[in-house]
């Protein structure tokens, strides 16, 4: 069954990433692997000069409030995501980011015992709406989770996974496995290996390689989850270059706890604290003039 399968491996994704503890730092990435290469590539990409603030809504969210059984995770949170633009979120462990990140693409339906409310309108639909298709709906929004996680299969495969899944023809998985991996910046790197293992790939390269298999069915959305925190500097400054080419095609949203990070590829920033959305701003005026307290207080790093 199609729709089934397609399930399985947004759930397999999934379980792979909740198993793994979404919000748990590897022991692997020493604490400052975000931090190393500011002004090395700074210069590379100015999200101010590519910032539309009239840009169309991708996702309009209103009003949302998400719950883990009795414990409500997101108090009303309402934020414009604009179309093809970068919006970070940033906050505090633990203060709902994920959550949040998680309700765009349904993927915390598949934990038990959750319930979200409100509203997010995409393309004519409200994602949170029980009639919606969530399978199509995760091709159209895709993930990329923290920690890299490659099917252990070969490169090509892992590519071809959801186009498989499509039903795609041979010619045509082969020319969009091709296209997703230079669309994820690792083509040149893989082409003279595509039936090797995707689990002999560093860690960046496989975090890479997700993308590809992300952006592989073409979706609309990209949703990433701290998707550099476990990898070092370099493959980090892969991933931020990366996310500024995907933004020319996709809408992307990114959590980061690396405020360098969101400067460097966000175009707007919504700063989150125990589930609230408190400010939501493009990214250079959030984070030069602040207009909340709390606001001021975290990226100035009184707190968090
Ligand atoms: N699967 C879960 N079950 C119950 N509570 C959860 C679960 N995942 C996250 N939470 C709780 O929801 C809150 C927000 O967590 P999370 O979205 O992971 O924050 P962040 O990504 O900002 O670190 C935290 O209090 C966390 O403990
Ligand atoms: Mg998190």
């Amino acid at each position: 069954m199609e729709s089934h399968e397609q399930d399985g491996y947004a759930r397999q994704q999934a379980q792979t990433q909740l198993q793994e503890g979404v919000s748990v730092q590897p022991l692997s990435s020493p604490p400052s692997a975000n931090e190393a290469p500011v002004e090395a590539h700074m210069g590379s990409f100015d999200p101010s000069r590519t910032l539309n603030a009239e840009a169309g809504l991708s996702i309009d969210v209103k009003n949302t409030n998400f719950y883990y059984g009795s414990k409500q995770a997101l108090f009303d949170v309402t934020l414009p995501i604009r179309d093809r633009q970068v919006t970070a979120l940033i906050g505090p462990s633990g203060c709902g980011k994920s959550t949040f990140l998680r309700t765009l693409n349904r993927m915390n339906d598949l934990i038990p015992g959750t319930r979200v409310e409100g509203q997010a309108q995409f393309d004519g639909i409200n994602i949170f709406d029980k009639k919606t298709d969530v399978v199509l709906l995760r091709q159209r929004i895709g993930m990329v989770f923290q920690r890299p996680n490659p099917f252990p299969k070969s490169i090509f495969e892992n590519v071809a996974y959801g186009l498989r899944i499509q039903g795609r023809s041979a010619k045509d998985i082969k020319e969009r496995v091709e296209i997703s991996l230079r669309g994820a910046a690792l083509w040149e790197e893989v082409k003279d290996r595509l039936n090797a293992s995707a689990l002999g790939l560093s860690g960046g390269q496989q975090q890479r390689l997700c993308i590809a298999r992300a952006i592989a069915v073409e979706p609309e959305v990209l949703l990433m989850d701290e998707p550099a925190s476990a990898l070092d500097p370099i493959a980090t400054l892969k991933i931020e270059e990366l996310i500024t080419e995907l933004v020319k095609d996709y809408t992307i949203v990114i959590v980061t706890h690396n405020m360098q990070q969101a400067s460097r590829v966000s175009h707007f920033t919504g700063f989150f604290l125990s589930g609230k959305l408190i400010e939501t701003a493009p990214t250079a005026t959030l984070f030069e003039h602040p207009q909340r307290k709390e606001t001021e207080d975290y990226i100035s790093g009184r707190f968090g």
